[in-house]
């Protein structure tokens, strides 16, 4: 069939997964799956600070390299994932107990390094603050950027990002805020009030981290809400996940929640693409990160095409 790339290109949008290097240099069913299908990788994992800057001022961006490489060589777009988060921090950050100023020039030498120095030009995007708010509920995540620097740290870091490559696509990015909630009514204040400011805040990542029969029944409305402040929308992390075994019943339910996710942001006229967390069930997080859950993805174990991904080739 026509690759899921070429057909989400004719609808004017991006279909990507999230990828790793060394999954690409061990499995070649992974691998040309990755270059056939899609047409904008995230990093699963490389970009994040304990691998790009795993000591103070020491910068490792060859596992990263790989990806951009193959990315470019495949004639793919790259989203950058990501800046600012709570999780995997390397310990002399996390521990660090920094004091405001040295805080500061910390996260503005990683930013301008990371995006100005190293990959200026090669990623459209960039999830420059991921998940600022609380798992449930609309309050800001007290992580070590809130602790010390204050809410102020968010509008810093998207200038400082927005300075550093002024072409890519600056981006706050988070899970649960697919549907409305306080979750989301909180993220759309804050979007709201950063524009005000003239902060330069272009996007909103849905993440999507669903599971089987959640899909929010009001997320289109939910993303044209933030759409109708001019910004872009995106799902960044989508996966779809099923209480295990899955059986024919839940595998043909959630083709329908992929088949759904991908009409929801064609009805969204700046909804810019949807990107898979993965390719396949073997290489999926979900297992690992929530114990009897899994097969989330549209391929699986062995890398064969699933329900889900005759869903999508459909519906693009
Ligand atoms: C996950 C990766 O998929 C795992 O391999 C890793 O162990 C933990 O992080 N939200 C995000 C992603 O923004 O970066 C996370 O990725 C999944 C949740």
């Amino acid at each position: 069939g026509v690759p899921l790339r070429d057909l989400a290109a004719d609808h004017g949008i991006r279909i990507g997964a999230a990828a790793n290097p060394y999954l690409l240099e061990k499995n070649r069913e992974y691998r040309s799956l990755l270059g056939e299908q899609y047409g904008s990788l995230t990093a699963e994992n490389v970009m994040k600070w304990d691998t790009v800057q795993p000591e103070r001022g020491v910068y490792d961006f060859s596992h990263a390299d790989a990806l951009v490489d193959f990315a470019e060589k495949n004639g793919q777009k790259m989203r950058g994932h990501t800046l600012l988060w709570h999780n995997q921090n390397p310990e002399w950050l996390s521990d660090g107990d920094f004091g405001p100023d040295e805080l500061r020039s910390i996260m503005h030498d990683h930013i301008r390094t990371v995006v100005g120095g190293h990959f200026k030009g090669r990623m459209y995007a960039w999830d420059v603050i991921n998940e600022p708010f609380r798992d449930n509920g609309g309050e800001l995540r007290r992580n070590l950027w809130l602790r010390t620097l204050g809410e102020g740290y968010i509008a810093d870091a998207l200038r400082t990002a927005h300075a550093a490559d002024p072409d890519a696509r600056l981006y706050i990015n988070d899970f649960s805020i697919e549907g409305r909630n306080a979750k989301s009514d909180a993220l759309y204040a804050l979007a709201e009030s950063l524009l005000e400011q003239g902060v330069p805040l272009h996007g909103i990542g849905f993440q999507s981290h669903l599971s089987v029969g959640d899909v929010p029944g009001d997320m289109v409305e939910n993303m044209r809400r933030f759409t109708d402040l001019g910004l872009e929308v995106t799902i960044t992390e989508l996966d779809i996940s099923i209480d295990m075994p899955a059986r024919e019943a839940e595998l043909r339910a959630q083709a329908d929640d992929y088949r759904t996710v991908v009409r929801n942001c064609l009805k969204v006229s700046r909804c810019t693409g949807v990107t898979v967390w993965g390719v396949g069930d073997a290489d999926s997080w979900i297992p690992s990160w929530f114990p009897g859950q899994g097969a989330a993805l549209p391929f699986d174990q062995d890398y064969s095409p699933k329900l889900a991904f005759g869903a999508l080739q459909e519906e693009l």
